[in-house]
Parts: structure tokens; sequence; C-alpha cells
């Protein structure tokens, strides 16, 4: 795809864009069938290190109240009140070493050892021997970010480090053995419409198994509050657009989308999207799990199910990453 052509995809409204996102729900349809992977997501501690602008648990915000779970609760979670269409289960925190070491990793080898569930992590920038206990111990996939594929943009978010920084974290865990995910945040302050082109191509590049767009939500306390929203057409857009160049990647529905438009979550499962989550952090701790604001969208189970059914899908049986494992690295395609 030529770069005038993703800019007319990117751009494209109406008729142009029903028909672009047909292609993608397609072209989705012939790799992976008319199916949508459910996992499941665990938020286990809201510390962190970092101090990304976009972020509500960035270190600098004192309003918000810090937990680490403690390992009876998310075990009961897992194990005992996993609901029937999760296959995939994803750890998630702030950025914070010390429950990768308390928490995390025992629970991974718990995981691996009882259940056959695809098992993801997303924890941050960690030094490259945690990374590896997390493999060691059983976990598949890793979930690290760009948010923005310009060098120069990345330094305006104040995220962990600089852009070949990140780049050379993923190429660290892809030399480990694992499959790597990233993504970008579609709308951030001081975005260009030339960013959000090299973010995209950056991405398809790269040796991922997984591709992410969130359109930005002005956070509350954080450095841009003020800021206006990501746009969802064209966040949606850019999911058609990394469907089309890496048909064998994994790319999920995000609840952000459904915070901007109650019908944003189906279309992106349309538009080419083939994985759906479901929230299981506990009430009492989700509320400090703050990405945008402390009154969050939660996708319940049911809300889940209901989106993938409303797009003309079925939950798959098997997990992503196992399916994964199947496919090769996928490299970008001709389109
Ligand atoms: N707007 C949109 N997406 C956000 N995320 C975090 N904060 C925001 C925001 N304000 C996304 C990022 C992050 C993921 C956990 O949530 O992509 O990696």
């Amino acid at each position: 795809m030529k770069n005038t052509e993703l800019t007319g995809l990117l751009r494209s409204r109406g008729i142009g864009q029903a028909g672009w996102h047909a292609r993608g729900g397609a072209c989705r349809a012939e790799v992976w069938g008319e199916k949508a992977f459910v996992r499941a997501v665990v938020e286990v501690s809201s510390y962190c290190r970092q101090n990304c602008s976009y972020c509500g648990m960035r270190r600098d915000n004192k309003e918000l109240g810090r937990y680490r779970m403690e390992a009876e609760i998310i075990r009961e979670i897992l194990f005992e009140q996993l609901p029937p269409s999760v296959t995939d289960i994803n750890i998630q925190a702030g950025e914070d070493p010390v429950v990768v070491r308390e928490l995390v990793i025992p629970l991974v080898r718990e995981i691996r050892e009882k259940t056959s569930l695809g098992i993801s992590v997303c924890l941050g920038t960690l030094d490259t021997k945690q990374y590896w206990e997390l493999r060691e111990a059983g976990a598949d996939l890793y979930i690290i970010k760009l948010e923005t594929g310009n060098a120069r943009h990345y330094l305006d978010m104040l995220s962990p480090g600089t852009l070949p920084k990140r780049l050379e974290a993923i190429r660290a865990l892809v030399d480990q053995g694992w499959m790597v995910s990233s993504g970008y945040i579609h709308g951030l302050p001081g975005q260009t419409e030339e960013h959000v082109v090299e973010t995209i191509r950056l991405l398809a590049e790269l040796p991922l198994s997984g591709n992410s767009v969130s359109p930005f939500i002005a956070g509350q306390d954080t450095v841009w509050a003020e800021s206006p929203g990501g746009c969802l057409e064209t966040a949606l857009n850019a999911v058609t657009a990394m469907r089309l160049l890496n048909p064998n990647r994994i790319i999920p529905a995000v609840s952000a989308m459904n915070i901007l438009h109650p019908d944003g979550y189906v279309r992106a499962l349309k538009a080419g999207a083939n994985l759906t989550t479901i929230n299981l952090t506990p009430e009492g701790w989700r509320e400090n799990y703050q990405l945008y604001k402390k009154d969050r969208l939660i996708m319940s189970e049911q809300r889940v199910i209901s989106a993938i059914e409303k797009a003309g899908l079925e939950p798959s049986r098997v997990s992503m990453t196992e399916v994964l494992s199947s496919l090769t690295h996928s490299t970008p395609v001709t389109v």
C-alpha cells in the first residue's frame, strides 16, 4: 500500500470508509475465520515508576490510590471464576518491578502448570533478566506499546527512554522467543497525520504478532487533561490499515473506542479487529487502575460477548497464542 493510499484510507468517511472496513473484515475472515479471541485482563498493580503525560497512573499523580493485589484474590478470579469463553489471560500492571518479582512470576508459573490458557503480560520496560524469568515461567506474549512512532514526538510523552530504546526492548523480547504486540495512541496531543503514517509503517515492519490502536482520551489528573480526544473514525480506519498490512496479526478492539461511541467496539471488530478483552479486575481495585478517568467503562463478559455477536463473529475456542504460534511472524503484505 502506497502512502497516498494509506492516507486515503485513514481519511475515508461514509461509503468509501464502509468499503475499506468491509475489506478489513474480509481480510480478518480469510486468515482467522469469523472469530474473535476473548482474553481476560487482571490489573494487578497501580504502582508505576513512569510518568507518561497521557496516563492517569503516572507517578506524579498523587490523587490516585496505589495498590498491589494479593495473590489469593487473583487466584480465585483465575482458577474459580473465569468466564468459560476466556482462552487467554493478560496480566497487566503499571511499571512495577516489585509486583513482577513477587506476584506475577509465581502466578504465571501456576497458570502454566494448571491450565492451557494463553498467557500475555503488559508490564512495561523491565530488565532483560526479568523478561526472561517471565518467559521461563510460561508467558507467551509481551505487550509493549510505542504510543507514537515518531522519535521527536515520543519525547513529548515523557514515556520511558527514547523511541530507539523502546524498539531495542521489542527486539530483545523477540530474541528471547516472545511473541510481541505493540501499538499506538491515535490523536495524542502534537501528533500529525505524518506521524500516524510513520507509526503505522514502523509497526508494520517490526517483527510483531499483534498491533493495536487506541483513540486518545484526555485523562483526569494527567498533563494532557484538557486536550481534545482522538478521532474515533480515523482510529477505526487505522484498525483496517493494520489488518490489511499484516493480515496475520492479532488486533484488539479497545474499550476507549466504546468510550467515544457505544458502537465503537463492534465497528472495530467489523473493520478487522479480532481480539476482545473482559476486565476481571474486581471493584475496589479497578477504580485505582486509572488509565483515563476514575469512572471507568468496564467491559464485562456480557458486553464482550454481545459485541462479538453484533459483529457477526463467534468467540474462538482456541487461545490466540496457540493460533499465533502456528503462523509465521508476519511481514507486511502488498495490498
Ligand atoms: N488515551 C488512550 N489510550 C491510553 N492508554 C493509556 N492512557 C491512554 C489515554 N489517555 C492506552 C495505552 C496503554 C494502554 C494500557 O492504554 O495504549 O498502553
